[in-house]
């Protein structure tokens, strides 16, 4: 039987070690491809060989989520090499220098 994420991409932050880790062998478990970012190269290549060993496809890409470059990068990388993105699993969140992050506040100003 499929995997429930059968030929999906996914992308999930943070996997070179813990939450993060264990979602990509999950992921991988059910059927995605799944590109693996984090800051620690060393823990997101294990995280990569882990899954191509047991017969799945994945590829580790250098990120540091607080820059929104960064983020973007991963994005596009996913669909450039798979062609889409379908889900996402962020262990590791931008931190308050993120622009979207919901505890920055933001200077508004009414005409
Ligand atoms: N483990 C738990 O029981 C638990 C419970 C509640 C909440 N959390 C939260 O969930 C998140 C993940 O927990 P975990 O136990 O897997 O932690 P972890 O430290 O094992 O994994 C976090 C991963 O994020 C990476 N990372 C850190 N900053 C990054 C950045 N700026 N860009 C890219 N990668 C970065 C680290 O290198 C590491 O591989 C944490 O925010 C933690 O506070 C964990």
């Amino acid at each position: 039987m499929a995997g429930l994420l059968q030929g999906k991409v996914s992308l999930v932050t943070g996997g070179a070690s813990g939450i993060g880790r264990a979602a990509a062998l999950a992921f991988a478990r059910e059927g995605a491809r799944v590109l693996v970012a984090d800051m620690v190269e060393d823990g997101g290549k294990e995280t990569v060989k882990l899954i191509t060993d047991t017969g799945g496809d994945s590829m580790f890409t250098k990120c540091d989520v607080s820059r929104g470059s960064d983020v973007e990068a991963l994005i596009t990388i996913a669909v450039k090499t798979w062609g889409r993105l379908d889900c996402a699993l962020t262990t590791r969140e931008s931190a308050a220098k993120s622009p979207a992050s919901p505890t920055k506040p933001r200077k508004t100003s009414i005409a």
